[in-house]
């Protein structure tokens, strides 16, 4: 099992079985504080670093939040135009000097590997809030723990289930995390939906396919729901296209509304969508006329990344246990 105190969590191949149950086991102990239920100061004194040099709703707020909901500080830096990394200075440069302000640091860059190559000069943990195309984690887990839940509601576990991925499998970061939590399970089944230019990554793919699991590759969203257990729809990530008329070729291609859901997909299907979705007329992938519906996850999605992200702070800082210990009046 991982070593979480004073570590960097960088990719989700950090992890295994015992340090993702770590992880659920600690968000879950979180939904009081989540909750304002219950107060704890565990991390007064304590500074996060906030650093999003790439546009975010979700994942900065969320883990500025959560630092706060445990008792600490946040400073943040959004942008790259308002950091010296516009005037030449390196990752390696920034963290040095940051990871001294900071008592751990979330990160988001544009770049796949950016953060790895920051952590390596950073004397306090980093934590990726997204790398360019290539991973998610902190998004992988909460999508993981979301799935846990959902399907326990029906009877399900995540062994053995079948989970439909659909939209821009090239660029979008979270499926690539996803897809490596899910083959740490036995027997899951695979459907991989996308148009071919935009199709899930060979090493991705060969990752699946080591561990076992069966795979679907298709460019219909037709005909290929039926089984789906779970539907995990995903935007075009246009910001990662060479050209806006490269990436409106895709835009709109899959969309799924009320009546494809009714006809194509199980009644009980858990719909999924690591947000922003696209809600412009000409992209729209999953239509409005589904937000109230029972079987959308995707604000539950949102609302448990709060969690995951206050037991990764307590995590990685060593204070899981000491919750209690500081609690406060609410
Ligand atoms: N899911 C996600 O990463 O959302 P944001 O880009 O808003 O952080």
């Amino acid at each position: 099992m991982m070593q979480f105190e004073g570590s960097h969590i960088l990719s989700v191949n950090q992890l295994d079985l015992d340090s993702i149950n770590t992880i659920f086991n600690v968000a879950t102990k979180m939904t009081p504080y989540a909750l304002r239920e219950k107060r704890t100061n565990v991390l007064d004194g304590a500074i996060l670093g906030n650093l999003f040099f790439e546009p975010s709703t979700r994942t900065r707020v969320s883990f500025g939040c959560a630092f706060n909901l445990l008792g600490g500080h946040v400073r943040e830096t959004t942008g790259m135009a308002s950091s010296s990394l516009s005037k030449g200075e390196s990752l390696y440069d920034t963290a040095r000097v940051l990871s001294t302000y900071s008592d751990v640091i979330a990160m988001r860059h544009p770049d796949a590997y950016s953060v790895k190559e920051f952590a390596e000069g950073s004397r306090v943990p980093v934590i990726n809030g997204g790398d360019g195309s290539n991973e998610h984690p902190t998004q992988a887990l909460l999508d993981l723990f979301t799935i846990k839940k959902e399907l326990s509601h029906a009877g399900m576990g995540i062994d053995g289930m079948h989970i439909a991925m659909v939209g821009d499998l090239k660029y979008g970061r979270t499926v690539h995390s996803l897809s490596r939590l899910l083959c740490m399970h036995k027997d899951i089944q695979f459907t991989l939906i996308s148009p071919s230019e935009l199709a899930m990554p060979d090493y991705v793919i060969a990752d699946i396919e080591n561990a076992g699991h069966k795979i679907t590759i298709t460019e219909q969203l037709e005909g290929n729901l039926h089984q789906a257990d779970i539907l995990y729809l995903t935007r075009i990530q246009e910001e990662r296209f060479p050209s806006q008329e490269e990436a409106n070729k895709y835009r709109g291609k899959f969309r799924l509304n009320h009546n494809i859901y009714t006809q194509h997909c199980k009644s009980n299907t858990v719909i999924m969508h690591p947000l922003p979705r696209d809600s412009r007329a000409q992209a729209n992938e999953l239509d409005n006329d589904l937000n109230s519906h029972p079987s959308l996850a995707i604000f539950r999605q949102a609302d448990n990344g709060l969690l995951i992200r206050m037991a990764l702070f307590a995590l990685t800082l060593g204070v899981e246990n000491q919750l209690e210990k500081y609690e406060c009046p609410v």
